[in-house]
């Protein structure tokens, strides 16, 4: 399925897809290889899906690389994925930020090793004023975390008196999140047929449509997200309003 079949048949695109990357480690342990070989072709996934954005005409991508549970996961596992992620970052992210895409993180990162905290902030850094695509990246990352520090930040400003009580709101609340001005995201996806949305953006999933693919997320590739594009396309989104 090409780029032209999704345009000519499907309704609206959603500016913003939040996917959680799952199965990797089935798809792994389905051949007899080590999970993090799942991991590796995940990555590979994941450069097929950047690319694709812009094709299809989406804005912000964001992308739950690893929980703020997954800590609980073997040390070898967790080593092996911070590796990943440090070659990501060193490599393709730095080509993306030179190809025009802008990188967030959103997440604890106070938990991660200070290298890859600093490689963090400099592809923020670098790509602040970049406008092709934004790429999100969930990074030890948990919604009710999130939630929490953006509520003991306007907690502590309550407190000193520099915040009233009234400045309270859910627009103070946003504003206090990981990744402030960045869209809700329109369509959430999930793959490898688990249906959770496990502490992934629960703010700001208010009004997102949500898809449960079968594909574990190896085998996603652009043609799949196509579809995904496709059957969001098709659906009435009525925020909370009388069908029309
Ligand atoms: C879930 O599959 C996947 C993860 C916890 C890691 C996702 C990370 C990547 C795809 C690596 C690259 C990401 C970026 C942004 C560079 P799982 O291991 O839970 O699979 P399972 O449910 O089959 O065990």
């Amino acid at each position: 399925m090409g780029r032209a079949e999704v345009f000519d048949t499907a309704g609206p695109q959603p500016r913003h897809v939040a996917i959680i990357m799952d199965g990797n480690g089935r798809w792994a342990t389905r051949r007899g290889l080590p999970r993090l070989e799942g991991h590796r072709r995940g990555v590979e996934t994941v450069r097929q899906i950047v690319e694709a954005c812009p094709d299809f005409g989406i804005e912000f991508l964001t992308l739950y690389a690893f929980s703020s549970e997954n800590w609980k996961r073997s040390a070898e596992e967790v080593a092996g994925l911070m590796g990943l992620f440090r070659r990501y970052f060193r490599k393709e992210a730095a080509n993306l930020v030179k190809r025009g895409a802008r990188v967030k993180f959103i997440g604890d990162r106070t938990e991660l090793a200070q290298d890859i905290q600093d490689m963090m902030a400099s592809l923020e850094t670098q790509s602040a004023a970049n406008e092709k695509l934004t790429i999100v990246i969930a990074l030890n990352y948990g919604g009710r975390g999130e939630i929490t520090r953006a509520a003991r930040r306007l907690a502590a400003e309550v407190a000193d008196g520099s915040r009233s009580l009234d400045d309270v709101n859910e627009a103070s609340i946003g504003a206090a999140l990981d990744a402030p001005g960045i869209p809700d995201p329109d369509l959430v996806i999930r793959t490898s047929g688990e249906q959770r949305i496990s502490n992934f953006l629960l703010w700001q999933c208010a009004y997102a449509e949500f898809l449960f693919v079968d594909e574990l997320w190896p085998d996603f590739n652009r043609d799949a997200f196509a579809r995904a594009l496709a059957v969001f396309g098709a659906r009435e989104r009525r925020f909370g309003a009388v069908a029309g």
